[in-house]
């Protein structure tokens, strides 16, 4: 590999499985030369798989919940003691919604699930950044990613009330990348990435179908979640010290596609097909 991340050090949230983002930038980074502390819920460590990726990166995991300033406290805190010192790179890839969960649809939310949506998957971003800056647990130049979807601009059916957390989320990358950058030269992007089939991926209904729509309306096809590690790992680097505040979209051009030529064909066949069987 490149060894673009020798030297440096992290915190990766989000290993569920070998299927999730996280996981994949994990094993990544690793590959990479970077050394980084694993976290997740206690109760998501109890059902995933994480200490196999642990020991797989020769590392440690401590529990958090993303939504709770005291356990990031304590998880910087204790990241820093493992490492003697600040870190370089912060992966935030955590989301859950309950409303997707109960199969409650956008014109019929529960508030108490929309507000927990909102706060596993938007504002734990900004505790997670609030806590950092105030602990300075970032080095200068340091960079931090949190994951998000083209569903924050384009309405995309059955996204439902995440699709408002990734809205808020983008734009806390921005408020707090300004502050961030101003005073301690840190910069903070979100990725937006292609659907993949994850466990929260699963759990977004016509999954595969919106997986095959996005395939074929991208040039590039959809981005699997090996490129988006890989991808990940140039935005942890020094590659790209004046990336900041971006929404970057990681989705094979899905994102700027309005109509493609296969589209255009298939739309006309089947309006030929409608009329032919009038
Ligand atoms: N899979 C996709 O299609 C896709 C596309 C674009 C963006 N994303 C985003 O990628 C991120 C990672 O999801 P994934 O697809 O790898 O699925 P995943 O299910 O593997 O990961 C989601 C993670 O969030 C963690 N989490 C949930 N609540 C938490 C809390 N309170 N505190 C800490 N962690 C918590 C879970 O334990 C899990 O590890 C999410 O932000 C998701 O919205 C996913």
């Amino acid at each position: 590999m490149y060894n673009l991340l020798k030297g440096k050090k992290g915190l990766i949230f989000g290993a569920l499985n070998d299927k999730s983002l996280a996981w994949n930038v994990a094993e990544r980074a690793y590959e990479e030369g970077a050394e980084f502390v694993l976290t997740n819920t206690p109760l998501s460590m109890r059902f995933g798989e994480i200490d196999e990726l642990a020991a797989k990166c020769n590392t440690i995991v401590v529990p958090a919940d993303a939504t709770s300033v005291p356990d990031l406290e304590n998880l910087l805190k204790k990241t820093m003691e493992h490492f003697g010192g600040k870190i370089d790179f912060i992966l935030h890839s955590v989301a859950m919604s309950l409303n997707v969960r109960k199969g409650r649809k956008y014109d019929d939310l529960d508030y108490g699930f929309l507000n927990k949506t909102l706060d596993i998957s938007a504002v734990s971003f900004h505790k997670l950044l609030q806590v950092a800056k105030k602990l300075d647990a970032i080095n200068e130049w340091g960079s931090v990613v949190a994951l998000s979807y083209v569903a924050a601009q384009k309405t995309l059916y059955r996204y439902n009330d995440m699709a408002d957390a990734k809205a808020m989320l983008e734009s806390i990358a921005r408020s707090f990348g300004y502050i961030y950058g101003r005073d301690k030269k840190i910069r903070i992007n979100t990725i937006s990435q292609s659907p993949t089939l994850t466990t929260a991926g699963s759990g977004v209904k016509g999954i595969d179908g919106l997986m095959d729509f996005t395939e074929r309306m991208s040039p590039l096809g959809n981005a699997t979640a090996e490129e988006f590690a890989d991808y990940c790992i140039t935005l942890f680097s020094d590659m790209t010290r004046k990336v900041t505040m971006q929404n970057l979209f990681h989705d094979g051009g899905f994102s700027s596609m309005g109509m493609s030529y296969n589209a255009m064909a298939m739309y006309q066949q089947s309006l030929d097909n409608t009329e032919t069987n009038d």
